[in-house]
C-alpha cells in the first residue's frame, strides 16, 4: 500500500521524507489556505520534496473551467495529479483530462456508485472520504470495501486512495483491504510506527545493556 501524506504543509513533509516511506502527497484547498503561500510555489516546493504524486485541487464547479484550471496544474510538474471533486461536472471534466493524458483524483466520495462513475470517467484515483463517514456514524471502511471489490468485478484500472484517515486504526484495515494508496495527517504518520512496549523494552534492554560484566561504569 502507498503512504502518502495529507498536508500541504512542507515542514511535515520534509519530516516525513526523512524516512524514505513517502509515496504521495495529496492537498486540498482547506489545507493549502493554512498554509498561506501562492499555490504555485507551495506545489513546486512539495515536488522537490516528494518525487511522486501530488494531488492538487481545482477550484472551479464547472466542467469547461475545471478541464482549464486542471491543465494549468499539470503543467507545474508531471507529478501534479489533478484532483476534481466528485460532481456530474467533475465527472465530466475528468473524462476530458483523462483521455489528454492527465491523471485525475477524483475526491469527496462518499458511496460506491460514486466511485463506480469516477472509475467510467476515467479516474487514476478515486479517493473515499472514511473519517468523514464515520463521523455521521456510517461505516467508512464498508464504502472501501464495495469499492475494491466493484473495481476488481470489472477489472477497473483506477486505484482507490484512502483518504480522511483519523487514526492508525483506519490505516491497518485499508491495509488489510489491499487499498490502494492511504494518505493520511502527519500526526497519524507519526502514530504509524509507534508503540509502547517497544519503548520500554528498549529502555530496558538498554538499561541491561550497562549492567553487564566488565562493563566500564
Ligand atoms: C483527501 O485527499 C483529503 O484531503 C482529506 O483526506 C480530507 O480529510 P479530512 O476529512 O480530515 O478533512
Amino acid at each position: 500500500m502507498k503512504l502518502y501524506l495529507d498536508t500541504g504543509n512542507v515542514d511535515e513533509i520534509r519530516k516525513a521524507a526523512s524516512y524514505g516511506m513517502i509515496d504521495g502527497i495529496t492537498t486540498n484547498p482547506s489545507l493549502v489556505s493554512k498554509e498561506g503561500r501562492e499555490f504555485k510555489d507551495l506545489l513546486l516546493e512539495i515536488c522537490q520534496i516528494i518525487d511522486g504524486p501530488i494531488s492538487a485541487e481545482v477550484v472551479s464547479v464547472e466542467s469547461e473551467a475545471m478541464v482549464k484550471e486542471g491543465r494549468e496544474l499539470a503543467k507545474i510538474h508531471k507529478n501534479i495529479v489533478v484532483k476534481v471533486p466528485l460532481i456530474p461536472e467533475g465527472l465530466k471534466a475528468t473524462k476530458q483530462m483523462a483521455s489528454d493524458g492527465i491523471r485525475v483524483n477524483v475526491t469527496l466520495c462518499f458511496s460506491a456508485t460514486q466511485a463506480l462513475m469516477a472509475a467510467k470517467a476515467g479516474a487514476w484515483c478515486v479517493s473515499p472520504f472514511i473519517g468523514r463517514l464515520d463521523d455521521i456514524s456510517s461505516d467508512g471502511m464498508d464504502l472501501i470495501e464495495q469499492i475494491l471489490t466493484i473495481y476488481e468485478n470489472y477489472d477497473f484500472s483506477t486505484q482507490v486512495l484512502v483518504a480522511s484517515v483519523r487514526h492508525i486504526q483506519h490505516v491497518t484495515d485499508a491495509a488489510l483491504l489491499g487499498g490502494h494508496i492511504c494518505t493520511m495527517p502527519y500526526s497519524v504518520f507519526q502514530q504509524l510506527v509507534k508503540h509502547p512496549l517497544t519503548d520500554s523494552g528498549l529502555s530496558k534492554f538498554l538499561a541491561d545493556w550497562e549492567t553487564r560484566k566488565g562493563s566500564k561504569k
